[in-house]
């Protein structure tokens, strides 16, 4: 027995109590690039529609040259984090290129949303305030607000009944946050944007949107939800990412009052204590940015792809949740219909993932399928025609 010996033992049970719950995560092995027709190792050569890759900007020409030319202008990495001698004008660019997109007064980066996320609420507020969070929001804002000392309070998913009372209660705190995803990324709905904010007028509190699954999709230009309720430039915290939507590769953002930017790049500890954002990421994200100033095309590709499956999948007879957004939830209700049904419709090409307990809640099963801009109506037609086959086979539909 070494000193390793006890803790292994731990580590393997663990890891078979997760095997035998059935939830360990497998892997698929990609060996081609992003895109809508992706291959896996087997070979298979499937439908891509369970990526993020919504603008499908992951395998853009233009992007994979800016970030190029990046690269070899302002070299491979930075070395350093931004405040030391990580801070390139490219950086500089690239914020005021989404503060332009979100119609916001400044941003700051960071390597992921997952820090973005983390490193907001501890640098801004006190034991003294209050952070009134939706029960379903993402794993990164949950970490975030543990780090932070303000008292905690939740609200049921998107229910504006139950956000009042926690208002109410919150009134003993000085300062109150509240805060949501803009999608939540397992139904696909919106948060009810006007509905908070007009909560928060009349409560007195401040409102941060994570905008990772609505930036460059919710709202009739893809700005987000603050495009989508009337409300831009007056939610005073967006963060977001630039693994999505904005060609997922990595990095992320926290954009809104300048002050609360100006705060965060001294005492954001993700900021200070991590690396800068490469080159060649920081240059495919100011060429993104222009791209999408230029044009709304890709956007509205996207909404009319998604309007198109989600009409198709009802008039077939599928549950479907409805959305606003780009993910679009085939309920199934039982978990392991939801495993069969996903792995039939890989056997016919179409690659989507099944999810249940505890990912969604218990008898909510369903298969997530994401649409992107880069799919075309043939690729939908497919998806659509293998989910009619195999849901009559697994008798889903009649
Ligand atoms: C709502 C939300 N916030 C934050 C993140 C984290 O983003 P990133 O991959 O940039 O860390 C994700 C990614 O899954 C997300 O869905």
């Amino acid at each position: 027995m070494n000193n390793y010996s006890n803790f292994q033992k731990y580590l393997t049970d663990e890891i078979d109590a997760i095997q035998s719950a059935g939830l360990y995560k497998e892997e698929r092995i990609i060996t081609s690039p992003q895109s809508v027709k992706i291959r896996l190792q087997s070979g298979l050569e499937v439908l891509n529609f369970c990526a993020n890759n919504y603008l499908g900007l992951a395998g853009h020409p233009g992007l994979i040259e800016a970030a190029g030319k990046a690269m070899q202008d302002r070299g491979y990495g930075m070395s350093s984090v931004r405040f030391i001698c990580g801070t390139q004008d490219l950086h500089k660019e690239l914020e005021k290129a989404i503060a332009g997109f979100f119609g916001t007064e400044d941003t700051i980066l960071y390597a992921a949303c997952f820090d973005a996320n983390g490193g907001v609420f501890e640098p801004l507020l006190t034991e003294e305030d209050a952070i009134i969070s939706d029960s379903l929001n993402h794993a990164s804002i949950i970490d975030g607000v543990r780090l932070c000392k303000a008292v905690r309070y939740r609200y049921a998913n998107a229910n504006m009944e139950d956000l009042e009372t926690q208002l109410q209660t919150a009134q003993a705190q000085r300062f109150r946050l509240i805060v949501t995803d803009g999608v939540f990324s397992m139904d696909g709905n919106v948060t009810p944007l006007d509905k908070i904010y007009a909560l928060a007028q009349k409560y007195n509190a401040l409102v941060m949107v994570d905008e990772s699954h609505s930036a460059g999709v919710v709202g009739e230009t893809g700005r987000g939800t603050t495009e989508q309720f009337n409300l831009r430039g007056q939610i005073e915290i967006l963060t977001g990412t630039l693994g999505k939507a904005f060609g997922g590769a990595v990095g992320g953002f926290t954009t809104g009052k300048k002050e609360i930017i100006e705060l965060l790049r001294q005492r954001s500890r993700p900021y200070l204590f991590s690396n800068s954002l490469p080159p060649s990421v920081v240059g495919a994200g100011i060429y993104t940015f222009q791209l999408l100033e230029k044009s709304n095309a890709l956007q509205n590709k996207l909404h009319a792809n998604a309007a198109y499956f989600t009409e198709k999948m009802l008039a077939a007879g599928f549950d479907v949740k409805p959305t606003q957004s780009a993910i679009c939830a085939v309920m199934l209700y039982d978990a392991k219909l939801s495993q069969d049904m996903a792995s039939q419709l890989l056997e016919e090409g179409i690659y989507v993932t099944g999810f249940y307990y505890p990912v969604v809640p218990k008898g909510q099963a369903r298969i997530r399928v994401q649409l992107s801009a880069a799919h075309e109506k043939e690729h939908l037609d497919k998806c659509i025609q293998a989910f009619i086959k195999t849901g009559k086979e697994l008798k889903v539909i009649a």
